[in-house]
């Protein structure tokens, strides 16, 4: 019991966008919340609705601080998605191109060559445990709330994945995708401070 709580409080830091301990007492604080739900037991994982397009559409999404790409089971059309909670996203028109930096961030340490600017910018992710998640890169509104209850509709570019592996055996998460809480300029903590959403609380993020 303890021990969940400390977790639910440390994910709750990482939530807000502070990516250090907030020391000055009065400085004007910009955090989003995100509604984390899920159990250690029975339920084995935690996840947290994103409410994502518009109109605005609820989606599950599996935590995993050890990545930065955001993504969702995707209808471009999906070749392959496992069985979720909601129906695939579709896309929009908004496609990140090739040219942007987000699309390189996603491709690091390999350099990407772009044919052509407008080209779509397609990922592939692998996670040591389950599975893979193979799409292209597009932007949508996600709806957000910050602490106070004010609404903010961001912009943020994240995974339409249409290809997805997952091992059977490992007993994976019944959720729509997977929310990278990695601090990487792909993660949409990093987007969501580019974008003045949300304040560094201090910290220095390079
Ligand atoms: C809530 O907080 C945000 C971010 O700090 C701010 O922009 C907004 O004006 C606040 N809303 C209210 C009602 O205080």
């Amino acid at each position: 019991m303890h021990s969940r709580f400390i977790f639910i409080l440390a994910l709750f830091f990482l939530l807000t966008g502070c990516y250090s301990s907030a020391t000055s007492g009065h400085q004007s604080f910009s955090s989003v919340v995100f509604q984390v739900t899920g159990n250690v037991y029975p339920t084995g994982y935690y996840y947290v609705t994103v409410n994502i397009g518009n109109p605005p559409k609820p989606y599950w999404l599996d935590l995993d601080t050890g990545s930065d790409l955001t993504w969702l089971q995707c209808d471009a059309p999906c070749t392959k998605c496992f069985p979720a909670p909601h129906k695939p996203y579709k896309p929009n028109k908004n496609l990140v191109t090739c040219m942007d930096p987000l699309c390189a961030s996603v491709h690091w340490p390999e350099t990407l060559n772009c044919e052509s600017p407008n080209d779509q910018c397609d990922y592939e992710v692998q996670y040591a445990d389950h599975g893979s998640s193979l799409g292209l890169l597009v932007n949508d509104r996600f709806r957000l709330k910050y602490t106070n209850g004010t609404l903010v509709e961001p912009r943020l570019a994240f995974g339409c994945g249409y290809d997805q592996e997952v091992e059977a055996s490992m007993n994976p998460p019944y959720t729509d995708g997977v929310l990278g809480l990695g601090l990487g300029k792909a993660s949409i903590l990093r987007q969501l401070n580019e974008l003045g959403v949300t304040k560094k609380c201090g910290g220095s993020l390079s």
